[in-house]
C-alpha cells in the first residue's frame, strides 16, 4: 500500500475564533444582518439593532455564574465538544428514557459509552397528533408535556454536566407548527405577527415558485405549499402540511428565534442542531436551498449567541452535498457553524459496502476534507432520518444510487432495510437499523460489519456519533406497519434495556457491540496525539474492497483498513505498525479477514 500526501489542515485555528472580542462579534453580526435587514430592505435596522441589543443584555445579565464559569473554561478549550473517543449520542427522550426524569436514570449508559455529547431528539411541545418526530414545534418555550417539564429539562441539562457530558438539542428554526402561537397570531392579522409564514394567493406565483423547488418529501407530503381555508391562499410548507416555513425575511421572525436561543442556552443547553439549515431563505427563480441569506442568518446567530454564552456549539444540519454542507462552517473571518453531520462520509459509507468497493468512499474523504479547519465533522452511520443519496449526487450518477437502493431494500442481500421516498427520477432513500442494513440477524458476517461501519465512523476525523440501539445491535422495529407513521420510524425502535443489561455481561451479539465501541473509544482517548490528529485522506494504494485511510499525527500516522469482502484481502504495509486493537506490530504484507478492520498506528 503506497503513501499519501500529507494533510495540509491545522486543527489549532479554532482557538482564535472563540477569543474574539465581543465587539468584534457585534460587528461581525451586525455585518451579516445588515445584509438581510439593512437600508435598502425597508426595515428599520437600528430599531432592529437596538431591540437585539436589548435581548442580548438581558440574557447575559440572567446567565447563571455556573454557567458562566463554564464558558470562560471553554473559551479557554475550544475543542471541548470535540474530545477524542467521546463519541455523541443520539436518540429520542421518550424511547431512550420514557421521559427526562426517566432520561437521569440512563446517564450511567452513557457514561459506559465515554458519551461527550446526549442529544436527545426534539422535546420541545410538539403539536397534538403527527407532529413529525417532534418537528413540528407548538412552543418554544415548554418541553412535551409527554416527557416532563422546563424544569426537568434544566435538572437534565445539570444532572448531564456533572457527568461531564454536554446537552445539544434540536432548534426546529425553519418552521413550526401551525398550532404554534406564531402561526395563530399571523392567521388572525395580528400586526405584531404579520408576514410571519409565507403566504401565496395568486396561482401563476405557485406555479412560478414552484418549477425551481425539489421536495422534501416527494410521497408523503408531495410539494412545498399547503392549502389554507383562512387565508384563502397557499402557505409555505417545505415539509408536511402542518410544518410551516417562518419568513425570515421578516427580521421579527429572526429576533423571535434569538430568543429560542438564547433561553435554551440560559436552561444550560450546550450546543443546538440547526434543523433543516439550508432552507432558511426563499428567493424567486432558485431553489430555496443555500443561499447566502441563509448563511448570513447562522453567521449572525453565531455571533449574538457567542456574546452571551460563547460556551454553546451550532450544529448544522444540512442533507446536501459536501459543497454545500461545508459553507454552513463559514470562514474563519466569518464562521457559521463548528459542527455539521457528515452525511457524505455516511452515505458514502452505506454505498461502499453495497458495492464491495472502497473507491466511493475515497471520493467522499477527499470532499469532506475540504472544509476550513474550525468546522468539525459529526460523523454517523445512521440516524432518525433516511439515508438519502443524493448527498452523492458529484460523485454517482442515478442509476448506480438506485443500485443502492435495490441492495438495501430489494431483499437480495444481506441487508434488510426499506425504501422511503423520491422524487422523479431519483433514487428512493433507505430507512433501517444499522443492525438490520448489516445483516446481522442472519448473516454470518453481519456482526463483523456492524463493527466495522462504527470503527470507521470513530476513526474519521470529527465527532463520532452512536445512534441509540446501535451499541447493542438494535434491529428494525415493525410496528410502525399498518399505522400512518411513515417508514422513517422503521429505525425509531424503545430502547430495549433488558438487551443492555445483558450487554453489559455477556458476550451475546449485543454485549459484543457494546463491548467493541467502548474498545474503540478507550484506545482513541489513550492514543497520544489523537486531539491534533489531521482529517482522513484516502490511501492511495487502496484497492477494491479495501476501505483505507490515514490520519496524521504528531509522530506518525493513524491508519483505517477495513476489508468490504467475504474473502481475506491482503495488504501491504510501507511501514511497521502496531494494530491497535491486540498491541501486536505488523509489517509488510497483512491479511485481512472477510469484514475485519485494522486500527494502526504507523510510527
Ligand atoms: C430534518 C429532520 C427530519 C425532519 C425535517 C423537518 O431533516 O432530521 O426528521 O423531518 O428536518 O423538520
Amino acid at each position: 500500500m503506497s503513501d499519501v500526501s500529507s494533510p495540509g489542515e491545522d486543527q489549532a485555528g479554532s482557538a482564535d475564533l472563540d477569543h474574539w472580542p465581543d465587539l468584534d462579534h457585534w460587528y461581525a453580526a451586525r455585518e451579516a444582518l445588515g445584509r438581510l435587514y439593512g437600508k435598502t430592505s425597508g426595515h428599520n435596522f437600528p430599531v432592529l439593532m437596538a431591540e437585539i441589543a436589548r435581548r442580548i443584555a438581558d440574557a447575559s445579565v440572567a446567565r447563571r455564574a455556573e454557567l458562566r464559569a463554564r464558558d470562560a473554561r471553554r473559551r479557554d478549550d475550544p475543542l471541548w465538544f470535540k474530545r477524542p473517543g467521546r463519541p455523541a449520542y443520539s436518540a429520542y427522550a421518550d424511547r431512550f428514557g420514557g421521559t427526562l426524569k426517566g432520561c437521569l436514570d440512563r446517564i450511567p449508559h452513557l457514561q459506559a459509552l465515554n458519551v461527550g455529547v446526549f442529544h436527545p431528539l426534539p422535546l420541545l411541545k410538539a403539536r397534538d397528533g403527527d407532529s413529525d418526530g417532534g418537528f413540528a414545534v407548538a412552543d418554544f418555550a415548554e418541553v412535551d408535556p409527554k416527557l416532563g417539564t422546563f424544569d426537568d429539562l434544566k435538572t437534565l441539562a445539570g444532572a448531564l454536566r456533572r457527568a461531564d457530558i454536554s446537552l445539544v438539542l434540536d432548534v426546529v428554526c425553519n418552521h413550526t407548527a401551525r398550532e404554534h402561537a406564531w402561526a395563530q397570531a399571523w392567521l388572525a392579522g395580528d400586526p405584531d405577527y404579520a408576514d410571519f409564514y409565507i403566504a401565496i394567493r395568486d396561482e401563476a406565483e405557485l406555479a412560478a415558485w414552484s418549477a425551481h423547488l425539489v421536495d422534501a418529501f416527494p410521497t408523503t407530503a408531495p410539494g412545498s405549499f399547503t392549502w389554507c381555508e383562512d387565508i384563502q391562499g397557499w402557505v409555505w410548507t417545505t415539509f408536511n402540511d402542518f410544518q410551516w416555513d417562518l419568513n425570515y425575511a421578516n427580521p421579527r421572525v429572526f429576533l423571535a428565534m434569538l430568543d429560542v436561543f438564547l433561553d435554551l442556552a440560559n436552561a444550560g443547553v450546550d450546543g443546538f442542531r440547526l434543523d433543516s439549515v439550508a432552507h432558511l431563505w426563499k428567493t424567486k427563480g432558485t431553489n430555496c436551498r443555500n443561499l447566502p441569506q441563509a448563511h448570513d442568518i447562522i453567521g449572525a446567530l453565531r455571533h449574538l449567541i457567542a456574546l452571551v454564552a460563547p460556551g454553546t456549539f451550532l450544529l448544522a444540519e444540512a442533507s446536501e452535498a459536501a459543497r454545500d454542507v461545508v459553507p454552513f462552517f463559514g470562514s474563519e473571518a466569518a464562521p457559521q457553524c463548528h459542527l455539521a453531520y457528515n452525511n457524505t462520509a455516511m452515505t458514502a459509507l452505506w454505498a461502499a459496502l453495497a458495492e464491495g468497493d472502497g473507491a466511493i468512499f475515497d471520493a467522499a474523504l477527499k470532499a469532506t476534507a475540504q472544509k476550513p479547519a474550525h468546522g468539525h465533522w459529526l460523523n454517523y452511520a445512521r440516524g432518525h432520518g433516511d439515508i438519502v443519496w443524493n448527498a452523492l449526487d458529484p460523485m454517482a450518477d442515478k442509476p448506480r444510487q438506485k443500485r443502492w437502493t435495490r441492495f438495501y431494500a430489494g431483499g437480495e442481500s444481506f441487508a434488510d432495510g426499506l425504501s422511503f421516498q423520491a422524487n422523479a427520477g431519483e433514487a428512493a432513500s433507505i430507512c433501517g437499523m444499522a443492525s438490520s442494513l448489516c445483516g446481522v440477524a442472519d448473516d454470518a458476517f453481519g456482526l463483523d460489519r456492524l463493527k466495522l461501519v462504527y470503527s470507521i465512523v470513530y476513526a474519521l476525523d470529527g465527532v463520532p456519533m452512536i445512534y441509540m440501539g446501535d451499541e447493542i445491535a438494535l434491529p428494525n422495529d415493525r410496528a410502525f406497519t399498518g399505522t400512518d407513521a411513515d417508514v422513517r420510524w422503521l429505525h425509531r425502535p424503545a430502547m430495549d434495556w433488558d438487551a443492555a443489561g445483558i450487554a453489559t455481561i455477556d458476550t451475546t451479539p449485543q454485549g459484543e457491540m457494546y463491548a467493541y465501541l467502548r474498545m474503540l473509544s478507550e484506545i482513541l482517548m489513550a492514543m497520544p496525539g489523537m486531539a491534533e490528529a489531521g482529517p482522513a485522506l484516502p490511501l492511495a494504494g487502496r484497492d477494491g474492497p479495501v476501505l483505507a485511510f490515514a490520519r496524521t499525527l504528531a509522530k506518525g500516522r493513524f491508519l483505517c483498513v477495513a476489508n468490504l469482502s467475504d474473502d481475506n484481502q491482503m495488504v501491504r504495509l510501507r511501514r511497521p505498525s502496531t494494530d491497535l486493537f491486540d498491541g501486536l506490530r505488523l509489517a509488510g504484507a497483512t491479511s485481512i479477514p472477510p469484514w475485519q478492520v485494522l486500527w494502526l498506528h504507523e510510527i
